[in-house]
């Protein structure tokens, strides 16, 4: 993979000569590497867009190690068409992508932005359209990405549009999905002391049908049906008000017509293989659907994603200790092998590294108000990292996203920003230092203490600030054009 690196030097459109001098990690072909752990021979890197900066190199951005990336603009900046150009990278076969590993890519897609990524730009737009020409002054191929787009049962997606059906069961649903559900505080609040205590009654512990004074035995396959059985003849739970447990029925009742619950569960293995796109069409779900969904899907692969984890290390060591024995020992050689190879067997049972992708993030970490996803998707943030995982989100409200998710990104690409307070907040997370003098198209120039707040006020569309703790200050990107169709509408 990877392929030879085409020339392709010219200006950007708009240019920006900033003091001091940028220093970072050398990347592919003379290029800047954003994000590299610590320097190795050969690169793992994607190729993000141009310093917009003289000489205006090529940026890129590594993926040997496992990342938080926070993209973050205002409405209309670029965030969304520079999460595409992120999985684009990922799953290329060509020049923009570098190195050899092959990681699932997974676009949580709120607004179904990524409905058109399976058409690829040359094959869509006239030769002489603009974007074909800008596509191709950057010298870029159009190939054949692999991708999937995904929807959840019952909802649509347009006939040319090829898209896979996917299904909750209700038993894939742990007691915190069902509080988020229906948007009850599990501790404090009555509604959710009931869903916590008929979760457990149904999926663990058993009750007794007080129709027949028989033991229902727990069962880890329930159905909805299940829940609301247990709910009217346990008399065990009548110890909650009437009205509480009428309100659980009534919500129960209803999620009966909600066509995502289905027999047949989520697989996340479909979601997650290597070097493959998965788009995951939400749109059409209510938000706290959504979150559930987005939940499950979280802890799910962090679960399958250590058992792999855990293989992947032994093999090798097994793989080390066989060639250390191979001449003393080759029987015990042989035998190491062998379990290197069972190793490698059971790690392809759990879940390859990956990227999860996340645009409009507000909605699944939000600072505040109760959220199914918010947990889960603090503890990938938090832990991912161990796992090989990366993330990306994306939101136009970095004051808006739970702090200590704010905490922790090593990367940011940083839109143009309007507001004050997600300008404060953005400042707040850069982990490079802010120069202290900019010039933009040399007409405009900033000195003094506010030039991140000028900067990012004046960011035209398409470029961003890149912040990493291996650069000396932060510096302006010019993203590279799409190779598929940006689905953003021009409302
Ligand atoms: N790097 C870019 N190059 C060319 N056009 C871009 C670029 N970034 C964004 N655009 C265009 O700008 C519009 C808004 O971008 P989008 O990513 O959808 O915004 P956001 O997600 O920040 O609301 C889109 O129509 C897109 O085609
Ligand atoms: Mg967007």
């Amino acid at each position: 993979m990877g392929g030879q690196i085409p020339e392709a030097s010219f200006r950007t459109e708009h240019g920006f000569a900033i003091k001091p001098e940028l220093s970072l990690d050398k990347g592919p072909a003379n290029g800047l590497l954003m994000g590299q752990n610590a320097p190795r021979e050969g690169f793992e890197a994607i190729y993000l867009g141009k310093h917009a900066e003289t000489p205006y190199r090529n940026v890129w951005l590594d993926t040997r190690g496992a990342h938080v990336l926070y993209v973050m603009g205002k409405r209309r900046s670029g965030k969304s068409y520079t999460l595409g150009v992120l999985a684009e990278g990922l799953a290329a076969q060509s020049w923009v992508k570098q190195g050899e590993s092959s990681q699932g890519v997974l676009i949580l897609d709120t607004m179904n932005v990524y409905l058109t990524m399976p058409f690829d730009i040359e094959n869509t737009h006239s030769d002489q359209s603009d974007v074909v020409k800008e596509f191709r002054k950057w010298k870029l191929s159009t190939e054949q990405l692999p991708m999937t787009l995904f929807r959840p049962r019952g909802t649509t997606t347009p006939t040319a549009v090829n898209s896979v059906e996917i299904a909750l069961r209700p038993s894939d649903l742990g007691s915190d999905e069902w509080c988020g559900l229906f948007e009850v505080d599990p501790f404090v609040d009555p509604l959710g002391h009931l869903i916590t205590e008929l979760y457990a009654k149904v999926l663990t512990d058993g009750y007794t049908d007080s129709r027949s004074g028989n033991f229902v035995p727990p069962n880890p396959n329930f159905l909805l049906q299940d829940l609301l059985i247990a709910l009217e003849y346990d008399h065990d739970l009548d110890r909650y008000h009437r009205d509480t447990r009428e309100a659980l029925r009534r919500r129960l009742d209803m999620l009966r017509r909600v066509p995502i619950f289905s027999d047949t569960g989520l697989d996340v293995r479909q979601l997650m293989r290597p070097r493959h796109i998965s788009v995951l069409l939400l749109r059409e779900l209510d938000q706290q659907m959504r979150a559930v969904l987005v939940a499950l899907i979280v802890k799910r692969v962090m679960q399958l994603r250590g058992v792999s984890e855990q293989q992947e290390r032994m093999i090798t060591i097994h793989l080390a200790r066989a060639d250390k024995l191979s001449l003393s020992d080759p029987t015990a050689s042989s035998r190491e092998k062998e379990l290197a190879e069972e190793c490698q067997h059971k790690a392809r049972e759990g879940l390859p590294r990956s990227w999860i992708i996340i645009d409009e993030a507000h909605n699944y970490i939000p600072s505040h108000g109760v959220m199914p996803s918010r947990k889960p998707l603090k503890k990938y943030v938090d832990e991912g990292r161990n796992l090989g995982l990366s993330i990306v989100v994306a939101t136009q409200q970095p004051s808006g996203l739970d702090p200590s998710i704010q905490r922790n990104a090593d990367m940011l690409l940083i839109h143009a920003l309007s507001h004050h307070d997600d300008i404060v907040a953005a400042e707040g997370m850069i982990n490079a230092a802010c120069p202290a003098e900019v010039a933009i198209d040399t007409r405009q120039k900033i000195e003094g203490g506010r030039t991140f707040e000028t900067l990012v006020r004046n960011l035209p569309l398409g470029y961003a600030l890149a912040s990493t703790d291996r650069a000396n200050r932060l510096f302006p990107i010019r993203v590279r054009p799409r190779a598929t169709v940006h689905g953003g509408t021009d409302y």
